[in-house]
């Protein structure tokens, strides 16, 4: 991979920054989203956020060896500090972490952002979290997408400020567009899932004293949820 040849995962990402974006890609590492982006002319500016100081000087030379200094501003920093006013940011990308840090950066950065931004987050597990930080911050979700890459499966979730939604315990687990259109992809992967908690489950029974109740009451619910939604 790189800023010519993004991954699938990165390309399914690129395809939600809308056109003429002013985009912020938040723990961008390598800064390739950002950089092809701008190279394809889909992004107007960028900025490319990162807190560690390896992948921050990653950034900073390919931008450099690209030519988009001008495009693309390279900063070191934790989370949402990394877009400034200035910036006129339109909108957030977030990928390739555990969704639990997602939450925390998005909690801990809220008043960075204006609520005009579109949030494109590809999480890496925690999606359920996620979703209800969404839910409870008053953003609706636009569009979902399931993706396998690698022998990983890949959730991509493009979320707006608008008409707070509701969603039900089972939408914020499935994700309520994705389980709505129950793609291949979905049907695929739930169908593993369901086989590998199945297989949890009966090893919890087994050791029964050992595993909290309500874990094991957690577990035996997505077990539910998912034969469920797999009839
Ligand atoms: C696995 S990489 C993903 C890189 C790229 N976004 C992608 O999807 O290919 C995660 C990156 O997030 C960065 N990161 C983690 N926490 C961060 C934070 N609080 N603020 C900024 N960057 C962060 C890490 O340093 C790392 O480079």
């Amino acid at each position: 991979m790189n800023e010519q040849t993004l991954s699938m995962r990165l390309e399914r990402v690129a395809a939600h920054v809308p056109q003429g974006a002013r985009l912020a890609d938040i723990g961008s590492d390598h800064g390739y989203l950002p950089v092809a982006l701008a190279l394809r002319g889909v992004i107007e500016a960028g900025v490319a956020g990162e807190v560690a100081q390896t992948p921050y000087a990653s950034a900073q030379r390919n931008v450099r060896r690209n030519g988009l200094e001008q495009r693309i501003t390279v900063r070191l920093a934790d989370g949402l500090e990394a877009i400034e006013a200035l910036d006129r940011i339109t909108a957030v990308s977030l990928c390739g972490m555990g969704g639990d840090t997602m939450c925390e950066i998005l909690d801990r950065g809220k008043q960075r952002l204006s609520g005009s931004e579109r949030l494109i987050l590809q999480p890496n597990g925690g999606e359920r979290e996620l979703r209800g930080w969404l839910m409870a911050n008053g953003y609706r979700i636009v569009c979902e997408e399931l993706l396998r890459e690698n022998r990983f499966d890949y959730e991509i979730i493009v979320a707006e400020k608008g008409d707070a939604s509701a969603y039900s315990a089972e939408e914020l687990y499935f994700g309520p567009l994705l389980m709505r259109e129950k793609s291949p992809a979905f049907i695929t992967k739930w169908q593993r899932m369901l086989r590998q908690k199945q297989q949890t489950l009966a090893n919890f029974e087994r050791a029964r004293d050992a595993i909290p109740q309500e874990k094991r009451s957690d577990f035996a619910c997505q077990v539910g949820w998912i034969t469920q939604v797999l009839a």
